[in-house]
Formats: C-alpha cells, structure tokens, sequence
C-alpha cells in the first residue's frame, strides 16, 4: 500500500504517467465516471481549506465514489485529545483512502503509520503539499508543454508556504531550472532547502527583494500569500502582508508568454485587475487539481480504466 506524503514519494517517470492519466481524465470524463463505484475518500481536515479538501471531494465524486469527512478540528474527536493515530486507525474501516491535513509538520506521516488505507498528505503545517505540487506541474506541463528548461519565479512568503516547499523539491529533478526567490528579509526560504535541497543538488538560484527586479526574467512567477496563521505575532503580519503587490503597472515588466500562478488563497498579493489578463492561470489552476486528484486517487487505489 502506497500514501503520499512527499512530492517526491513519484519517481519522474511515475509522476509523467500521473500528469498522462490526469490529462486524459480532463479530455475523456465520461471514461471515468464509475472507476471509484463503491470507493469512500475520507477528508480529514484539522486546518482550514477550500480547494484541497472540496477538490478533493469533487474528485472522488467524478470517479463515481462517495466522501465522508470532517472540515475542522473542533467538529471532530481531535477536539476531545483523540491522537491522529487512534483516529485513523478507525477511518481505515470506514474508508478506502484518507486525505489529511494538519498544522503540525508530519502528522499525516504519523497517521500513514497505523493506517490500513493510503493516506495523502494535504498539507502540514509549514512543510509539504504534494497534491498542490501535483497540480502546479499539470498547470505548468499543460499550459507551457514541458517540464523543464524554466526561469521560475517564487514570491511571497517563502518561510512559511509550504507549497513552495514542496515544488522546488519537485522541480529540481527537471533540467535546467532556475528559482528566483523574491521574499522580505524575514520570509527567506528555509535554510534546510536553500541548503539541503538547492545547494546541495548545484541547483541555480537567485535571491531577491525586489519584484520588479525579477519580472523580466521570468517564464512563470508563483505568487504566495503571507502565511498569516503561522506568524507568531500580529504586528509582523501586518508589516508584511502588502510587501508584494503585483498589479497591471508592475505586468509591463513581464515577458508577454509569463504565466502567473498562485495556490489561492489570494488576499492582497495579486490585484484582481490582472485576472483577465491571459497570463494569469492561477484560477485555471485550482482547476487542474480536480483532474489531478482524480489521477492520484486512482493510481492510489490501483484502480486501471481502459
Ligand atoms: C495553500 C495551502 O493550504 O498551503 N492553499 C491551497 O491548498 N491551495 C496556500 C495557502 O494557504 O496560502
């Protein structure tokens, strides 16, 4: 039995059937509307969410499967001091397959340990989101066509976003890239993956304060919001959640192929002028994590359609 906890739990060539599979789900819906016929997907949800946990949702419904879950820590046992262990030791008679997320950085790993189902990180704490990975690679693969030879642009909060975390680890498997990491001071990447990850792997990388420093450079620019729930004081949220701006004026500075992501949640970070412009995908994005949840739901339950 296989769980995802990592973006790196895929070989490449693994991760390249799974973006296949994905794209064939997006053409061909009807194929797969009955592959899950019996199958639950159990959504456990100890921290807020809209897309992972509904798209994860809806993708066990276009499967033809059903969901059960919980969507915050207070609705559930965790509320009583129930352990994450206990409770999926439970889920696993309830469910095929469990998606978990949670503020402390490996609880969806303790849990994969006592669990008889696969389980999928959905996101912990400030370190990894491998199906938010999953679906910026199908954004970027479908949209640009390859996964390699990129300028890519990171911006925002560096520190604490985890999904930065987990696509530079899943990009530097692909030749050439180079990261431009725009952050303040204070939201620089973490020493542990400016070293162990980028340094260690002779990976290019910039760092830089300045967006508009970077902007022309760029073939793909992944926004960031400030990771507001993860600031241990209030008054250094709010010096830093307008830091980055990107608006029409600040646009002009960017190649006309640049695309713009974002793992949503937006607040500030990007002004809503720019949604229209046909650089921006990040709502196409969100899309993508349907198919691609679809795909890993599958390939995780080694249910083949043919
Ligand atoms: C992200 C997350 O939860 O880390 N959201 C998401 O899953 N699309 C990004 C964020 O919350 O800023």
């Amino acid at each position: 039995m296989r769980h995802l906890m990592n973006p790196l739990d895929f070989s490449v060539e693994e991760l390249d059937r799974l973006l296949d599979l994905a794209n064939d789900i997006e053409a061909n819906p009807a194929k797969y509307a009955h592959a899950c016929a019996g199958k639950k997907l159990a959504t456990l949800f100890y921290e807020p969410s809209t897309r992972t946990r509904l798209s994860f949702e809806a993708a066990m419904l276009n499967l033809g499967g059903s969901v059960l879950g919980f969507s915050s820590a207070d609705s559930s046992s965790a509320a009583k001091g129930e352990s994450v262990s206990d409770t999926i030791r439970v889920i696993s008679g309830y469910a095929d397959i469990c998606a978990m997320r949670h503020p402390k950085e490996g609880a969806p790993l303790v849990a994969s340990l006592k669990s008889s189902i696969p389980v999928i990180n959905a996101g912990d704490g400030g370190h990894q989101h491998p199906t938010q990975t999953l679906t910026d690679l199908l954004t970027i693969r479908s949209e640009k066509g390859r996964l390699h030879d990129f300028t890519i642009g990171l911006c925002g909060d560096l520190k604490f976003g985890r999904t930065v975390h987990s696509l530079i680890q899943a990009l530097i498997r692909y030749p050439n890239i180079r990261f431009v990491l725009i952050s303040p001071e204070e939201l620089r990447l973490p020493d542990n993956i400016r070293d162990d990850v980028l340094v260690k792997n002779n990976q290019q990388f910039q760092e830089m304060v300045r967006l508009e420093d970077a902007l022309p450079e760029l073939d793909l620019l992944y926004m960031t919001r400030v990771q507001k729930e993860r600031f241990f004081n209030e008054e250094d949220y709010i010096r830093m959640k307008d830091f980055y701006i990107l608006d029409k004026e600040k646009m002009k500075l960017a190649g006309p192929n640049m695309l713009i992501l974002h793992p949503l949640p937006r607040v500030n970070e990007i002004s809503v002028e720019i949604d229209d412009d046909p650089r921006a995908v990040y709502f196409k994005q969100a899309q993508y994590g349907v198919y691609v949840r679809m795909a890993l739901i599958l390939t995780l339950l080694e249910v083949e359609v043919c």
